[in-house]
């Protein structure tokens, strides 16, 4: 039975593109899925679409961080990577075709961005974010995690305070650390299942000499989208006391609904002012080994000291293929995008349910936004190496540790899962299997 309609399909149903994988000679893998999705007991299904998810990509010596880490670096062969933020799937064909366009042609010398390029961004800004930005507030990074660095330099003195809400991506803590300014941090909370800003606290630690916070919007790991009034409330704060913002949104085009991402620099032309934003196709479109990123600053001030910094480390081009797949992505990509953004948000409720009924002793904080999410194993009472050797020896899946984002994540593991349904499924069922398998937990 095949179901072309874009819904819920009834149990054993099987979608386009699981008969495209079949078509692919991957029949093995996408019986895999619903092999899995059968013995799990849940309805599983898919939704019809242009782009195969669902295509198992072999990422294995490709110099991938995510898929040769834990055979090279920790000697563990065999395991599903569910950790670092990128995504298993192809970039989007657009992207692709126009980098081999740009490869075939054998001069590959310093890029000068086109002005097509810049429109590229303000015409995404505007149609997926309602963000109206000039082509001056505009500048080129080589990544968001050295343009933070940038930022803290450009904005701060040594010795000065910088605000973090934690737990929070790690290399927050380094691009105040490392440029020796002083890390404070803003504990975000756990209550009924969801992290959430505790605003006291937030005003206290920006009174601690703080002069910069740093906003991850949306929030990893938590997989928060902040809403108007939690970042209206944020830039209050942020004002009364004169502090100046760094808003990471590097995920802010991975948002599932009914969310929706609102460009802090967006609220008022107040905030505007004292912010930089950080931002960069590479988390929507697969591309971070492309290294290119933007900041957006309406004031002319800030984005001067921005570029000053920028010029200190030595960066002012890119890469032409960076610049490339960034112009194809935010020009064609709309589509694939919205596709993708559907797959990931089904295999949130795939894992939800999956977890729910099978693995009842964890709990999966569903992301609002971003393709990373918390389980929370605090049940299973086990310390946090005990907790990571249980996964990676015995379950033989890899996910980030909690507290490398901060204290309050004892207990918790990030879980990516940009990837096809059934390396997820494969994945949560390799824990279901160890935690029934005899012994305790932390014994091989
Ligand atoms: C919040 C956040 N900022 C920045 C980055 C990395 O940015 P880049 O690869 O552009 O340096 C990540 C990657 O996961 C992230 O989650």
């Amino acid at each position: 039975m095949i179901c072309n309609h874009p819904a819920r399909t009834p149990p054993g149903c099987i979608s386009d593109s699981v008969m495209t994988s079949i078509g692919n000679g991957v029949l093995s893998r996408s019986g895999l899925l619903l092999k899995v999705a059968a013995r799990s007991g849940i309805n599983f299904f898919t939704i019809t679409m242009k782009t195969d998810f669902d295509r198992l990509l072999d990422r294995r010596n490709t110099c991938s961080l995510k898929w040769d880490y834990c055979e090279r670096i920790l000697g563990e062969p065999d395991v599903i990577p569910m950790w670092v933020a990128d995504m298993d799937f192809p970039a989007p064909p657009p992207v692709v075709e126009a980098l081999r366009a740009r490869a075939a042609h054998p001069a590959y010398g310093y890029p000068l961005a086109p002005d097509s390029f810049w429109q590229s961004i303000i015409s995404w800004l505007k149609t997926r974010h309602g963000w109206e930005v000039d082509r001056g507030w505009l500048t080129l990074g080589p990544g968001v995690v050295p343009s933070l660095s940038f930022c803290v330099r450009a904005l701060t003195q040594p010795g000065d305070g910088v605000v973090v809400q934690t737990p929070v991506y790690f290399p927050f803590f380094s691009a105040v650390e490392k440029n020796g300014r002083r890390l404070i941090r803003n504990s975000l909370r756990f209550e009924g299942g969801r992290w959430a800003m505790d605003f006291d606290d937030l005003a206290r630690k920006l009174d601690q000499g703080a002069q910069l916070l740093i906003l991850c919007s949306p929030h990893n790991p938590v997989g928060r989208v902040w809403t108007r009034e939690e970042l209206t409330e944020v830039g209050r704060l942020c004002r009364e006391r004169d502090v100046l913002i760094v808003s990471d949104e590097i995920h802010a085009d991975i948002v599932f609904k009914p969310h929706r991402h609102v460009p802090f620099a967006r609220l008022s032309p107040d905030l505007a002012g004292r912010t930089i934003t950080c931002w960069a196709p590479s988390k929507a479109f697969n591309l971070p080994g492309l290294n290119t990123s933007f900041v957006v600053a309406a004031n002319r001030k800030l984005l001067d000291l921005y570029r000053l910094e920028s010029q200190r480390a030595g960066f002012e081009m890119g890469n032409v293929f960076g610049l490339t797949a960034l112009e194809a992505a935010y020009t064609h990509g709309a589509e694939w995008l919205d596709e993708a953004i559907a797959y990931m948000a089904a295999n949130a409720d795939f894992a939800a349910e999956f977890v729910r009924t099978r693995l009842p002793v964890l709990d999966f904080i569903r992301p609002e936004g971003t393709y990373l999410g918390l389980l929370d194993c605090r049940r299973l009472g086990l310390d946090d190496k005990a907790l990571e050797e249980f996964f990676l020896r015995r379950a033989r899946v890899y996910f980030n540790d909690g507290p490398k984002f901060g204290e309050e994540a004892a207990g918790f593991v990030r879980i990516n899962i940009a990837c096809p349904r059934s390396r997820l499924a494969e994945a949560l069922e390799r824990i279901a299997r160890a935690l029934e398998s005899p012994g305790p937990p932390d014994s091989k």
